[in-house]
């Protein structure tokens, strides 16, 4: 009987094995499989290589290649032109369908970032043109950033120059001031939702124990949800869900019907005229898409701000030669002292140093160093290579923004190499793409520059930023499906 069982087991991992290691095509991108179940996953559990072997990735399989993400045969686009030829075209424009992806909206599929077709294009084209109606770009918005901007600085004031880790620091301004321009509301920094709505958000980010393994081993969640933490993921998601889908209930509930003034109201109006059944829009599903929007954008638009800022402080602190510049420029711009003024998103231009060291930040830490993931949206053969219908794709921007071929010297921080010669004005790089690139392009790309540019600006005329003496500088980020700063210690000193 034992003989039995053990000529079963082995039947069934050689066959478990064969398709592992099985290309879906001949001419599938070869690349990376790596060990059994948990394939290139080894990296994002075992965190220290997972940076450098992205950008290995391209030096060893070349532009278009392939890894093995726990049961997923994932394509990695490691070039620039490859992914900026392969986001425009609308076959690499769908979504994951993974079941971890649905447990996130309560088996709905709706809202923008992981929906497609359709229904995507019916949510973006209204959340693109009704976010910039009522704010993005709009100086009442500009005046909500900045009033985020002093809390900011005064929060930081009150550590009085002594060491703090920074953290979630940032988490509260960054919720806050798209939370006022989408919803209208703004909350008090002592309301238990914004600390509720933090710590689920923190959790959708970071993703780096068990539900990373859920998602791309959905057997293993299957098999064993709570051992690798798959339930706790189910709870917390779920959480946030109830939390939109109860907010944009109570909102259509309470809507006067009079001329919306925000992102909801505008979307409450557009549920509440839809009369075609097949629209997104349309009663009971419009208020589950207004809830999947809105956690969407929240998601992609709160945790990206905070660890981007805490990216740039934390990279000034340790170039204390680049603060020097961006100190000077925004003295002969801003003015010092009792004297000076508060920015603008149009003294952009007049700030190129500040802008330089914010794009440099953002591409030495990039925080999504592979993207969301793209499928297929049917079979294509593209650059040689075929690719089947329903197949995962991350652009490995890690791998473009570390090129030693196009920046030189990547691992140095160095905001100069985004000045023009004579250092007057800003010069961008097509292999430049923090935000992504095509049809899935990062949606609030103009609002997160402006957001960053504010609260940098603000913070820097207020504060020089240190290391505390005898801490170690850890380059190296913590990652989930973002890469984010470790949670290291600061000082912020007032200039004056
Ligand atoms: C520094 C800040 C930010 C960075 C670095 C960033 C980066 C990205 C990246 C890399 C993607 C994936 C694009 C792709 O799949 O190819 C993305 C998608 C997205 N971002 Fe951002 N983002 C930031 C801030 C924001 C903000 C403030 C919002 C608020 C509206 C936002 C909303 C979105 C949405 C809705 C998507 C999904 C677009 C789609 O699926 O079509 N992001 N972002």
């Amino acid at each position: 009987m034992f003989l039995y069982f053990c000529a079963a087991l082995l039947a069934a991992i050689s066959i478990y094995c064969s398709h592992f290691y099985k290309y879906p095509h001949p001419r599938f991108p070869r690349g990376y499989i790596g060990l059994p179940v948990i394939g290139f996953l080894y990296y994002f559990i075992f965190q220290n290589n997972f940076i450098p072997m992205l950008v290995k990735l391209k030096e060893i399989y070349g532009d278009i290649c392939s890894v093995q993400l726990g049961s997923y045969k994932v394509v990695m686009l490691n070039e620039h032109n490859v992914i900026r030829e392969a986001w425009q075209h609308p076959a690499f424009a769908g979504r994951s369908k993974l079941e971890g992806v649905l447990v996130r909206s309560s088996g709905f599929r709706g809202g923008i970032i992981f929906n497609d077709g359709e229904d995507l294009l019916e949510q973006q084209k209204f959340t693109k043109k009704t976010l910039k109606d009522f704010g993005f770009g709009r100086k009442s918005m500009e005046n909500l950033i900045l009033e985020e901007a002093l809390e900011l600085v005064q929060s930081f004031r009150e550590t009085n120059s002594k060491p703090v880790y920074t953290g979630h620091r940032f988490d509260i301004a960054s919720l806050n001031s798209f939370y006022v321009v989408v919803t209208g509301e703004r909350l008090k920094y002592d309301d238990p939702t914004i600390h509720q709505l933090i710590h689920v958000l923190n959790k959708n980010f970071e993703l780096s124990d068990g539900a990373i393994i859920g998602f791309l081993i959905p057997w293993l969640a299957w098999l064993c949800p709570h051992l690798i933490g798959w339930n706790k993921y189910v709870l917390e998601v779920q959480e946030i869900f109830s939390f939109w889908l109860n907010f944009a209930q109570h909102r259509l509930e309470t809507f006067s019907g009079s001329y919306p003034e925000n992102f909801v109201d505008a979307y409450i109006q557009r549920i509440v005229e839809t009369k075609d059944p097949s629209s997104s829009f349309y009663g009971d599903i419009g208020v589950k898409s207004l809830a999947t929007t809105l956690q969407d954008i929240f998601v992609a638009g709160t945790e990206t701000t905070a660890a981007t800022l805490n990216w740039i402080f934390f990279l000034l602190a340790a170039h204390p030669e680049v603060q020097k510049k961006v100190f000077n420029e925004i003295n002969t711009v801003l003015g010092s002292g009792d004297d000076k003024t508060l920015p603008t998103i149009s003294d952009r231009l007049r700030l190129p140093m500040v802008e330089a060291a914010i794009m440099e930040s953002m591409r030495l830490g990039t925080i999504a160093p592979i993207g969301l993931a793209h499928r297929t949206m049917e079979d294509i053969h593209f650059r040689g290579h075929f690719i089947p219908k329903d197949t995962l794709i991350h652009s490995n921007i890690i791998s473009v923004h570390f090129d030693v071929k196009l920046w030189g010297d990547p691992y140095v921080f160095r905001p100069e190499r985004f000045l023009t010669a004579d250092t007057s004005k800003i010069q961008n790089f097509r292999y430049f793409l923090p935000f992504s690139h095509g049809k899935r392009k990062c949606l609030g790309e103009s609002l997160a520059k402006d957001e960053l540019f504010l609260f940098t600006t603000c913070m820097l005329q207020e504060f020089r930023i240190k290391i505390p003496a005898g801490n170690k500088i850890l380059l190296r980020p913590r990652i989930g499906i973002s890469a984010v700063p470790q949670n290291h210690q600061l000082v912020f000193e007032p200039r004056n």
